[in-house]
């Protein structure tokens, strides 16, 4: 008689540190995170629609949704899985999950995969505060996948909301070949680092720069980007892994050229996308993070220019190298992907 052959686990976790192969897997345009509380009919009801809409729709079941309305999101999330054709639209379905040290976590998790683990395409982990936090993802998504016969590994996106996530970016980045990409959660950051603010995201009235005296006028000040150094380290763990960064939500719902200034800064620091909240920052997402056009053209003269990437060359007055190349196929690659 032979012996039952164990479940096949996708992915092992790696140790801390050790080298990780960048993940081979086709890229998505997700340019907007569509946040749904899927609770609340009404709301679900709309899905359909707005998954044409969308690059991503995700089911959110933790802040926002209230205690008393955990399992009601949960099995809206289900329903969503089960009733919308996500993938007739090319449309990204992922869920929000509470966070690991919540009484919902595991249901949460538990749930998903065994309902809807083959709708489902990236989970996205709040809080997460070390590389330990992904592994034992890992190790439970990989145990569900195989219990519950899924087709292809769920992917696993980190939120960055804790000084402790933040100091452990870097890991984080590289802690599973399933890690899709890590996005910022400047609220509960902000609330972790102590910085005193109410905001969730963008600048502040009180954070500046003022100019030295000058005679004959007042001093002029001008609001300076407390999220500069966080998007920028960020970015910088997520893009040596392999990996996407995002930037998360902007709360000032009502200030659309706040959310776009925001949204412009984290594209042109590296980020592919960012949550949107609400319907109205879905046309900016998809504005501010699909290249522009006279960049694409210009980028477009860089590549014909130095068709084999190599030497020197002017254009309109610009230095061109072998490193502007590679920045012009950066946006030339991104226009083509938004524009399949
Ligand atoms: C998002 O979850 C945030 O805390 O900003
Ligand atoms: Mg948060």
């Amino acid at each position: 008689m032979s012996a039952t052959k164990p479940p096949q686990l996708f992915y092992k976790p790696l140790a801390i540190g050790a080298p990780m192969p960048l993940r081979e897997q086709p890229v998505n345009v997700e340019r907007m995170i569509h946040f749904v509380p899927p609770h609340l009919d009404k709301v679900r009801a709309k899905v359909p629609d707005m998954a044409k809409k969308v690059d991503v729709i995700l089911a959110n079941l933790e802040d926002a949704i209230p205690a008393d309305a955990k399992d009601a999101a949960r099995a809206g999330a289900v329903e969503m899985g089960k009733t919308v054709d996500f993938k007739a639209s090319n449309t990204g379905f992922w869920s929000r999950v509470n966070c690991l040290n919540s009484p919902w976590f595991l249901e949460d998790i538990t749930t998903l995969v065994s309902e809807v683990g083959n709708a489902l395409d990236v989970v996205m982990i709040p809080k997460v505060e070390g590389p330990w936090d992904i592994h034992f993802v890992d190790q439970l998504l990989a145990q569900l996948e195989a219990k519950h016969n899924i087709e292809k590994p769920i992917g696993i996106h980190a939120i960055l909301e804790t000084a402790e996530g933040m100091k452990n970016v870097e890991q984080i980045a590289l802690a599973s070949p399933r890690m899709h990409g890590i996005c910022l959660g400047p609220a509960d950051l902000a609330a972790s680092r102590k910085m005193k603010t109410t905001r969730v995201g963008g600048g502040h009235p009180f954070y500046r720069v003022i100019e030295d005296p000058v005679e004959g006028r007042e001093r002029m000040s001008a609001q300076q980007d407390p999220w500069h150094y966080t998007i920028a380290r960020m970015v910088d763990a997520c893009s040596s892994a392999g990996i996407k960064a995002m930037y998360g939500p902007f709360g000032d719902i009502s200030d659309l050229d706040a959310c776009e200034q925001q949204f412009r800064n984290a594209f042109l620091l590296g980020c592919d996308g960012a949550w949107s909240l609400h319907p109205n920052q879905i046309d900016i997402a998809k504005k501010v993070f699909s290249p522009d056009p006279d960049e694409v053209k210009f980028a477009a003269r860089i590549l014909e220019a130095m068709p084999d990437g190599t030497g020197v060359v002017m254009l309109d007055g610009k230095m061109q190298d072998d490193a502007t190349w590679k920045q012009a196929k950066v946006i030339v690659d991104l226009a083509k992907l938004v524009a399949d």
